[in-house]
């Protein structure tokens, strides 16, 4: 198809065009009111009285030198795989070798019993460490950094309360409770010899591990099916924590959960669509921040709008063409829009390939205009949206220059998030245009080192470290530390 006649074709759709533009872009000014408001949300969840966004201390109390070492295991339950990993922090420095395995997350297990969660979990720690170290029976027990990538209250850091599932997640029994006696059970019961030493996040593995081999790395980030980030605070500017009475200047990581950013819905420009991801979710209400961002729910906006256009408005997109396959909910995840946002062609033939191939629907080259404009409209305000929570950090903590460690599919795949969310951080943080384009920003967000297994070992060896050396601060079993 020549260009001339497609962007002819294009025109009947223009006035859905506009006002998809209209919901979904994010000027800059909005972007500094969130920006501000998410500083104060942040000082509001270190206070006593607390706020919507959870900044839940970790335990993780100092930055790593780079000289760590040991072996340590690691487990990464996330909402895809579970990963197991022996990590060994070798003599060199910011060096260590690492041997994984991946086991699939039955998609059942996710809104299942919480007891086949924890037996399954404990079954393919059994088979990883039969893989690598033979008879069990004979062997020490080795320490396990967990990553447990859900909000958990931590008054220890052997210990983590799940305050509400995330990402999909729906276990009955396990909200409210804490986790690691559960899991601790059931690796009791099969005999799989490992002590727990560390529950973390995968955001606080991310800042460890990045800052392991890259001391400029302040916040560690996840884009991914969640998003959060996590940071490190000095003890005197939590005030939740004055009890603990260290010195004001006692680092201290912060899990923030910045999904719940705004729940109070008093900033985010939410739009019908939103509302509705956010109803017919399990946990209306909550995470209002991660709903507008995260990979679990970029696919279902998409789906959401497309449905509405063909329903509702004068368009009618995709006329007379059964559209039963684009109703089922969640039917799209993010890399659907990745695909598009992709499509190198003109006449966008890859992503008519897909509607065809995925959804049945044969879309037109006017629709086909829509949906990759909608694409871009969806994943720039995600990028946009999630440059706030960064620049909300950085202006909390007054850095004007510094690295951020992030990770996370929609970060590491998504076409265009890492230049979209620069782009954000300029506008917010009012930096002159560069001169160079090969010029780095003051503030670089930058993929990170691996959280959730070098991380979670770092953590392992730091909080080890500091036991040994009489820093007992939010140890609930100093027996498993010797
Ligand atoms: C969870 C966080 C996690 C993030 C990224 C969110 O849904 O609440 O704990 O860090 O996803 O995985």
């Amino acid at each position: 198809m020549c260009l001339g006649s497609f962007a002819d074709a294009s025109q009947g759709l223009s006035k859905e065009i506009e006002q998809l533009e209209g919901l979904f872009t994010v000027e800059t000014q909005k972007l500094k009111q969130i920006t501000d408001h998410f500083v104060n949300e942040l000082e509001k969840g270190l206070s006593v009285k607390g706020g919507s966004i959870p900044m839940n201390p970790t335990w993780v109390m100092s930055y790593p030198t780079g000289y760590e070492t040991g072996t340590f295991l690691a487990l990464d339950m996330g909402g895809t795989n579970l990963r197991v990993c022996q990590i060994t922090l070798t003599d060199q420095k910011s060096e260590f070798d690492i041997i994984q395995s991946k086991y699939r997350m039955p998609e059942e297990l996710k809104t299942g019993q919480a007891d086949e969660l924890w037996e399954y979990i404990a079954d393919c720690l059994m088979q990883f460490i039969e893989t690598h170290h033979g008879d069990v029976s004979k062997m020490d027990t080795l320490p396990l950094g967990f990553t447990f990538s859900y909000p958990a209250t931590q008054n220890y850091i052997d210990e983590g309360v799940l305050q509400r599932w995330t990402k999909g997640f729906d276990i009955a029994g396990v909200e409210g409770e804490n986790v690691v006696p559960m899991f601790e059970a059931a690796l009791a019961a099969k005999g799989v010899p490992i002590k727990l030493t560390a529950l973390i996040n995968d955001t606080t593995g991310t800042l460890i591990a990045s800052a392991y081999t890259d001391t400029k790395m302040k916040i560690g980030c996840i884009f991914g099916t969640g998003c959060n980030a996590a940071y490190m605070e000095d003890c005197g500017s939590i005030p939740k924590l004055a009890h603990l009475d260290v010195s004001p200047d006692t680092p201290m990581a912060i899990n923030c959960e910045w999904g719940a950013f705004d729940n109070e819905h008093l900033v985010l420009p939410r739009t019908q669509y939103d509302v509705t991801i956010d109803n017919e979710s399990p946990r209306p209400g909550q995470q209002a921040f991660e709903k507008m961002i995260a990979g679990l729910y970029l696919g279902e906006l998409f789906r959401l709008v497309m449905v509405d256009l063909h329903d509702n408005h004068s368009a009618h997109i995709f006329s007379g063409q059964d559209i039963s396959k684009l109703r089922r909910p969640y039917t799209l995840d993010s890399s659907f829009l990745s695909a598009i946002e992709e499509d190198p062609f003109e006449n966008l033939s890859e992503t008519r390939d897909l509607f065809h191939t995925k959804l049945g629907i044969e879309a037109n080259p006017a629709e086909l205009e829509l949906v990759r404009r909608t694409a871009e409209l969806i994943g720039t305000r995600a990028a946009r949206l999630s440059a706030c929570g960064v620049a909300a950090i950085c202006k909390k903590k007054g850095y004007t220059s510094c690295h951020v460690g992030a990770d996370g599919s929609v970060f590491n795949k998504y076409p265009h998030f890492k230049a979209r969310g620069a782009q954000a951080l300029r506008e917010i943080l009012d930096w002159p245009e560069k001169t160079d384009p090969k010029e780095e920003d003051p503030i670089e967000i930058l993929a990170a080192e691996d959280g959730s297994g070098v991380g979670a070992a770092l953590i392992a060896a730091l909080t080890l470290k500091r036991v040994k050396e009489g820093n007992m601060h939010g140890i609930l079993h100093p027996e498993n530390f010797h």
